[in-house]
């Protein structure tokens, strides 16, 4: 085994929290490294459904140790509620296998109102972020006044520094967006407890890695929303705050580079895409309505409908080159069965060209035309199959062409949202 990178190749929801759980058995760590609560990574262990925000995938596994890198950013509200809801559902959260780093900042109340705000402001161009506050917290960090979770345990300066935000966020909220400040006894007093409930989790992650490591131990770096969402390689503006690729999960986690050994890709057999932003092979039709309603694509963290099209393999091209997939896990191939003809779409025409990657300019993927080629579907339903013998030959022809344009191996087919629902190639 070795270290292994876990990467959304699309937009999102590829499935990265089942087969980071699927996955886990082999490992000793499992990190988050960039993203925050905006994240929606859904488990179903035995009937049961656990859909994680913050915590990593790994979590259900007994005596895996399971941490928050310093490159993501958690609403330490959102992160006692999921702790307590996990209770809840059987997984008892303790510090000697859940750690937060020092360095991971804190989204406050005010990176909330400021998010809505200024998507609620606008007339058109709206992103559709979450809401969630992730965009004003990583601003904050770039600003250098950001809250880390160290701030958390000394409760004189986390009353500084918040009173020190609030001076440039509430000119914002009162003069541009026309809504009530914020007192900061309130914010204070709003996050208190939770801040208290956390102190015990703080950690040096970096250090936690190295020990882990040291004795032989494999991480695996959960990452959360895609590629394509990615603030420098993804559809900006139509993109989250953090860098989504997999050589963040070094500088997100505290590792040195040539830690990370594999990189999996996870793709959805399809394309799906939460919020606005181009997305070139989007069917606003029967077959979208298809995608949708049979791959049940709603919003894990929103309960917003998904936006559902064929595979795109320019799309998957280009997460390939920026991460170098080692490996590719296809899910929810169940969801295309009964479908006559399956669309791959393996270039676009742009400007009169064709072309095998997004375009650079802002925007461009928003004026590009699909090309597509087409491939029998099958009708058999194939929830069941935990073998790659008995899938039908088209699912196997379908896996066969995604390979063969993505130059990297499908390893992981899934079935179904179940751990057994799984083939291991
Ligand atoms: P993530 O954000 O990448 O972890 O993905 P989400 O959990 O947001 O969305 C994936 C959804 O598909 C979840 O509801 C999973 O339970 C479900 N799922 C995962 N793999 C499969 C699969 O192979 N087939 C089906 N039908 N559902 C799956
Ligand atoms: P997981 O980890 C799908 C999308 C939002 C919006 C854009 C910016 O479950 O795959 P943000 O709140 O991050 O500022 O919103 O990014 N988005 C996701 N879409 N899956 C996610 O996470 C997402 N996290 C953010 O819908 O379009
Ligand atoms: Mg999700």
């Amino acid at each position: 085994m070795s270290n292994i990178v876990i990467i959304g190749a699309q937009w999102g929801d590829e499935g990265k929290g089942k087969i980071v759980d699927l996955l886990s058995p082999e490992i000793a760590a499992i990190v988050r490294f960039q993203g925050g609560n905006n994240a929606g990574h859904t488990v179903k262990v035995k009937g049961q459904q656990y859909i994680l925000h913050l915590i990593p995938s790994g979590i259900l596994h007994e005596g895996k140790l399971c941490l928050i890198g310093n490159g993501v950013v958690a609403d330490p509200v959102v992160l006692c509620q999921e702790m307590e809801a996990l209770a809840t559902q059987g997984v008892p959260i303790s510090p000697d296998r859940f750690k937060i780093s020092y360095k991971a900042h804190m989204i406050m109340p005010y990176h909330k109102v400021l998010d809505q705000a200024r998507e609620a402001s606008k007339k058109d161009g709206k992103i559709g972020t979450t809401g969630r506050g992730i965009g004003p917290c990583y601003e904050d960090k770039a600003a250098r006044i950001g809250i880390r979770a160290a701030d958390l345990v000394d409760t004189a300066l986390l009353r500084e520094k918040i009173g020190k935000a609030l001076q440039e966020k509430n000119a914002l909220l009162q003069y541009l967006y026309g809504s009530a400040p914020l007192d900061a006894d309130a914010v204070l007093a709003e996050i208190l407890p939770a801040a208290q409930k956390l102190a015990p989790y703080l950690a040096d992650v970096s250090s936690a890695l190295q020990d882990c490591v040291a004795k032989g131990g494999n991480i695996m770096f959960e990452g959360a929303q895609g590629i394509h969402l990615d603030i420098d390689h993804g559809t900006y503006p139509f993109v989250t705050s953090s860098n989504t690729v997999a050589g963040n999960a070094a500088a997100g986690s505290g590792v040195a580079p040539s830690a990370l050994d594999r990189v999996v890709g996870i793709v959805k057999a399809y394309t799906t895409r939460v919020g606005a932003g181009p997305f070139p092979t989007e069917q606003l039709n029967e077959a979208g309505e298809y995608l949708q309603q049979k791959g049940f694509e709603f919003g894990a963290t929103t309960g917003r409908k998904r936006r559902c099209g064929w595979l795109d393999m320019v799309v998957l091209r280009e997460s390939s080159r920026l991460c170098g997939i080692t490996d590719i896990a296809l899910t929810k191939l169940d969801v295309l069965s009964g479908l006559e003809t399956l669309h791959i779409c393996t270039a676009y025409e742009y400007k009169g060209q064709r072309i095998q990657y997004p375009p650079q300019l802002e925007n461009g993927m928003a004026h590009v035309t699909p090309v597509y080629e087409t491939m029998p579907g099958w009708n058999e339903s194939i929830e069941n199959i935990t073998t790659w013998d008995a899938l039908p030959e088209n699912a196997k022809r379908y896996i066969a062409r995604i390979e063969e344009l993505a130059h990297a191996p499908v390893s992981i087919v899934s079935v179904g949202p179940g751990r057994e629902q799984t083939i291991l190639r």
